[in-house]
């Protein structure tokens, strides 16, 4: 089968299309053949090896030789013990552990996945289950009247995050580059913020809650940014961004009446088909930016990477 494959970390030129052996299922697994794979930040990380934890499990290459989590397609085969599905069922889920969406198949556990709905293309499924997760629990606390603060508001978590904070009633202010501010009041922003040229810790009235998708800032910015009694908390960032927000923003949150956390996002169909459902409902939409096929990989990848990417970007294999 066709497959983008890599040996070393690296810029997206360290990506080549292969053929490779078609994978099979073990116990547990099914055998998807992919019709389309939607590009996550954790992507790029993979990628590029950086920051640190995306070489959790190969220090020095890469664990696994083929990328892409976010996955839609068709059951081909099923493992032994598999109850849940059967070949020709039409499925998505984020493979985050295995990986393997960049190809024509890919092999991921029974309970990484959903039924697709009818209804939604597997394109548009395939932007749903990682950015949809992160975006759910992140805004889980929105409400009528608080403000909340979504750092890195224009990219794939970020432009669901944003539309459920809205529907929650909350005073919704994105923080993205110039090229996303229109994005982001289209999805229905109250306010936007440019990172290059305003710093949203400085001058703006406080948050009630922050969501911070790239967490570079000090830990005492970000309390300064916080409402005595506010929520920051980020779900990606430098290692050592995480490290100072889980040691020092927790103790210097908590002496001021503020909490300073890391999110850890609970993955799995229980906790991203809610937003399929709001998305079938027509509460949120779902925004593709670009679709790409599996021989421009390296593009795709570039255009989220650096950031030029308004919503999701979707890969086809065929
Ligand atoms: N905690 C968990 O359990 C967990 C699980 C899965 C994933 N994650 C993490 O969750 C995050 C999700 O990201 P995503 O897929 O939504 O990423 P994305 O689509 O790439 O969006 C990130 C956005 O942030 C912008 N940005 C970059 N630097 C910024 C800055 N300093 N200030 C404000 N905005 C900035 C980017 O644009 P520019 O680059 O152009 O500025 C981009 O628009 C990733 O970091 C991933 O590793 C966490």
């Amino acid at each position: 089968m066709k497959a983008v494959v890599y040996d070393r970390y690296g810029d997206p030129d360290v990506l080549r299309l292969d053929d490779v052996p078609k994978p099979s299922p073990i116990a547990g697994q099914v055998l998807v053949k992919v019709a389309a794979t939607s590009i996550n930040l954790s992507d790029w990380e993979c990628l590029r090896g950086a920051p640190f934890y995306a070489r959790i499990g190969g220090l020095r290459t890469p664990k696994r030789r083929i990328l892409g989590s976010d996955i839609a397609g068709r059951i081909e085969a099923v493992g032994a013990g598999v109850t849940r599905f059967q070949p020709g069922d039409e499925v998505y889920g984020d493979n985050l552990q295995l990986m393997g969406g960049f190809a024509e198949y890919a092999v991921a556990p029974e309970s990484t996945l959903a039924p697709k709905p009818a209804e939604l293309t597997f394109a548009d499924a395939s932007t749903i289950p990682q950015a949809g997760a992160i975006a759910l629990q992140g805004t889980a606390r929105a409400a009528e009247g608080r403000r909340m603060l979504i750092n890195g508001g224009g990219g794939g978590s970020g432009s669901f995050a944003i539309q459920l904070a809205k529907r929650l009633g909350a005073h919704v202010t994105g923080v993205d580059n110039g090229g996303k501010l229109e994005f982001m009041r289209s999805l229905g922003a109250d306010e936007v913020i440019d990172y290059r040229r305003d710093d949203f810790t400085r001058g703006h009235e406080p948050y009630d809650f922050i969501l911070d998708l790239v967490a570079h800032r000090s830990v005492f910015a970000c309390r300064r940014a916080l409402a005595p009694g506010g929520r920051y908390r980020c779900v990606g960032g430098s290692v050592r961004a995480l490290l100072r927000v889980l040691t020092i923003g927790a103790a210097a949150g908590r002496a001021t009446g503020r909490r300073i956390g890391v999110l850890i996002v609970k993955q799995g169909p229980a906790h991203f088909e809610p937003l399929a459902d709001r998305c079938l409902a027509g509460e949120v939409n779902i925004h593709i930016d670009r679709t790409f096929g599996l021989n421009n990989l390296p593009e795709a990848l570039a255009h989220v990477g650096e950031g030029r990417a308004l919503g999701k970007v979707v890969v086809t294999p065929r």
